[in-house]
């Protein structure tokens, strides 16, 4: 699986570095082919030398050596990807702002292609507030992160902040080659969010929604190489993922408008909340306060999901999710044939963890064949993954 594969290593300067002799080996053993880019700080855990006897290849450090520049920008199209690893504390906060102050900087910045990291620090470091955001963006660059294991760390204690194993870096390498390219060619369309339905200027009729499942499912799609169109309602979140393509929209309606092209996908997950009803009429001007109540007529707006299970094809996968407090089996199979979906995505408000707002979710799968699959409370992300690998069975 990586005979052949052309990995990029860039070393930076955490004690972990050490393992990455034995890493190099370890790849060059399954054939891959491998070049080192290394901070200045990574060569005080690790020799140059080694690296370059190992790699048959110049290890660089430098954007100029002597009267050569180092070409940062075809180091990044040569690699089928870019593996971080140590990924220090300190490079990891010059990813997340941009910071191009060395090689391995320059490389990043101006790397087209994939890019995983496997980090490495102090449980304490591992833990503070400007860590857990910084690896929060650079994810949502697009760079994938390797778990962190727990065990002992450099300063004596015992804790959260191992570097991956370099066995586990190649196996992660090793499902990536075979996995990851496995959507490519496949179109997908994913609604997410709330949707806000004007009742005047100034107000609307919406939800709770964040998004975070709807957004987590896109990039997870994208990851597989799928080509991703993301319909979103309004929300504070952002994915800056390649492969996804944003269509941001307001109400039921406009969330509709945007699936129309639905015949295109290959795929189809409805994962927003959208309104059920919307006002008959929105006032051109703001609503003034008169007696002690007021009603505001409603309409049903139109059912997306129930839309597109009309026009699905045979070839078509169709997703829809269902967040219930009470008879979440019953009404989840009726959601099943009413709408015509291959698979529906039940969440219970009854559950801890699940529903709108948190980061994590608890999910059972209904089939279309009438199996039934409870999944353990993940967070949103990996939660997205294991649909998309679910989804990805029913392909097969
Ligand atoms: N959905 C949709 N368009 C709507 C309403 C919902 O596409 N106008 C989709 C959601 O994205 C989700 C699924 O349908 O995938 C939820 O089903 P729905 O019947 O709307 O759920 P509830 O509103 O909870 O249904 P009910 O009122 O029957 O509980």
């Amino acid at each position: 699986m990586l005979s052949g594969k052309k990995i990029l290593l860039v070393i930076t300067g955490s004690i972990a570095a050490y393992k990455t002799p034995i890493l190099v080996r370890l790849l060059i053993k399954k054939g891959a082919e491998v070049k080192v880019v290394m901070t200045p700080a990574a060569m005080d855990f690790v020799s140059r030398l080694t690296l370059s006897t190992l790699t048959k290849s110049p290890v660089l450090v430098n954007l100029f050596d002597e009267e050569t520049w180092a070409n940062h920008v075809m180091l990044g199209r040569w690699a089928d990807i870019m593996l971080i690893a140590p990924l220090s504390c300190n490079t990891l906060s010059k990813m997340a702002t941009g910071q191009c102050d060395n090689l391995v900087m320059a490389t990043y910045l101006s790397a087209t292609c994939p890019v995983v990291a496997a980090p490495a620090m102090d449980e304490d470091m591992w833990h503070h507030p400007a860590t857990r955001s910084n690896l929060e963006l650079v994810r949502k660059h697009g760079c994938q992160l390797m778990e962190v294991s727990y065990g002992e760390l450099a300063s004596g204690l015992i804790g959260q902040g191992r570097m991956a194993e370099p066995e586990e870096i190649v196996s992660w390498l090793e499902n990536y080659f075979t996995s990851a390219q496995i959507l490519a060619g496949k179109k997908v369309l994913i609604t997410a969010g709330p949707t806000y339905e004007p009742l005047d200027p100034v107000r609307f009729i919406g939800n709770y929604s964040s998004g975070k499942m709807g957004y987590a499912l896109a990039e997870a799609f994208a990851a597989k190489g799928a080509a991703v169109h993301l319909v979103s309602g309004p929300v504070s979140i952002k994915t800056e993922v390649p492969g996804i393509q944003l269509t941001s929209v307001q109400t039921a309606a406009e969330m509709l408008e945007a699936c129309q092209n639905y015949k295109e996908y290959d795929i189809a997950v409805m994962a927003a909340a959208v309104a059920d009803y919307t006002p008959v009429t929105v006032a051109s001007e703001k609503i003034k306060k008169t007696g002690d109540d007021l009603s505001l007529p409603l309409k049903r707006t139109a059912d997306i999901l129930g839309y597109l299970g009309k026009e699905k094809r045979d070839h078509q996968l169709l997703v829809g999710f269902a967040l219930e407090t009470t008879n979440e089996k019953e009404y989840a199979r009726k959601k099943l044939t009413d709408k015509k979906a291959d698979l529906i995505v039940m969440n219970s408000l009854r559950d801890e963890g699940a529903g709108f707002g948190v980061d994590t979710n608890k999910a059972t799968l209904f089939y279309k064949d009438g199996r039934e699959v409870p999944l353990e409370l993940q967070t949103k992300q990996a939660l997205a993954k294991t649909l998309v690998d679910s989804i990805i069975d029913l392909l097969l």
